[in-house]
């Protein structure tokens, strides 16, 4: 595939944004190509102005998909930054163990290992018998990456450096041609409810959270984007409730109606109704 011209480049990003809300900014050319090389090479496409109106074209919503799915940044790790989940064990989740359900989601949940991190923190601090007052509810846009969370297979690598005990209580080993990868067992992937969603439309249908993860998501999305979903996230969260993003976000330069609490972690004042909006 040749370089992209700016037009074709500029189709595609406007193409992403409004789909998905991704904010392809200059720069992204080479990575762009990268990514989509193949798919109109299997669709015998010469130019990325072709692929944008096949994209455009297909009323099945499956060449969108595709894109989505080459397009979006899937890199996640169990136990990825680790301070989120000692704060849920220490802090978070005791008070909310004294009370009824508990409602935790992931939203950008990529491969799964973030929310069976916090499954496996929850039950150490559960116990067996009352994880079954946790609703888990981890979210992503790309099918591709829903389709492994679900899975729950990975190469047994990923599981360097977790607590000691989780292997055996979490995971099967894989035998024969799946000798290398583990598996959650089926009884703990059987409590997270992975389901297909795209944060740029309407989830004001989901119940309300003690504790919104999405981290490494909205770095992908432009300010004013981050600032809407920000408060439709708000909006979701029960008052006290936690609202927890990546060490290298930050919500300075947005509006928003949360309280700072530390780095990457933010709540929503005690007695807060629906999402208020006030200067960070
Ligand atoms: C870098 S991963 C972060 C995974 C995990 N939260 C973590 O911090 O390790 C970002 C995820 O956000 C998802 N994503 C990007 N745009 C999205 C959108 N508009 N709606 C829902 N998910 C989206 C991507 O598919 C990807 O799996």
């Amino acid at each position: 595939m040749q370089g992209l011209t700016e037009r074709e480049f500029r189709e595609i990003r406007e193409l992403a944004y409004r789909s998905f809300g991704l904010d392809l900014r200059p720069g992204k050319e080479a990575l762009v190509n990268a990514r989509l090389a193949r798919r109109m090479q299997e669709l015998g496409l010469g130019s990325l102005s072709e692929y944008v109106e096949a994209v455009k074209a297909d009323r099945t919503g499956e060449e969108l998909e595709r894109l989505i799915n080459a397009l979006t940044t899937n890199h996640t790790g169990f136990l990825r930054e680790p301070q989120h989940f000692a704060l849920l064990r220490e802090a978070v989740l005791p008070p909310l163990a004294r009370r009824g359900t508990i409602r935790i989601w992931s939203a950008g949940c990529s491969t799964g290992e973030e929310p069976y991190t916090i499954l496996f923190t929850a039950a150490d601090v559960l116990g067996a018998e009352r994880i079954g007052t946790l609703q888990l509810l981890a979210t992503d846009i790309s099918t591709r990456v829903l389709e492994k969370a679900q899975a729950g297979i990975y190469a047994k690598e990923r599981l360097e450096g977790l607590p000691p005990g989780w292997a055996q209580r979490y995971f099967q080993r894989g035998e024969g041609r799946w000798e290398g990868s583990v598996r959650v067992k089926p009884e703990w992937r059987a409590r997270v409810e992975f389901r297909r969603l795209n944060l740029m439309e309407d989830f004001s249908f989901l119940p309300r959270f003690q504790v919104i993860f999405c981290r490494n998501v909205m770095i992908y999305f432009d300010k004013p984007t981050q600032e809407r979903l920000v408060g439709r996230f708000t909006d979701r969260l029960e008052a006290g409730g936690w609202f927890l993003i990546g060490h290298s976000e930050g919500l300075m330069g947005i509006r928003h109606g949360l309280d700072y609490v530390r780095p990457a972690v933010y709540r929503k004042p005690a007695g807060a109704g629906a999402a208020g909006r006030r200067g960070a």
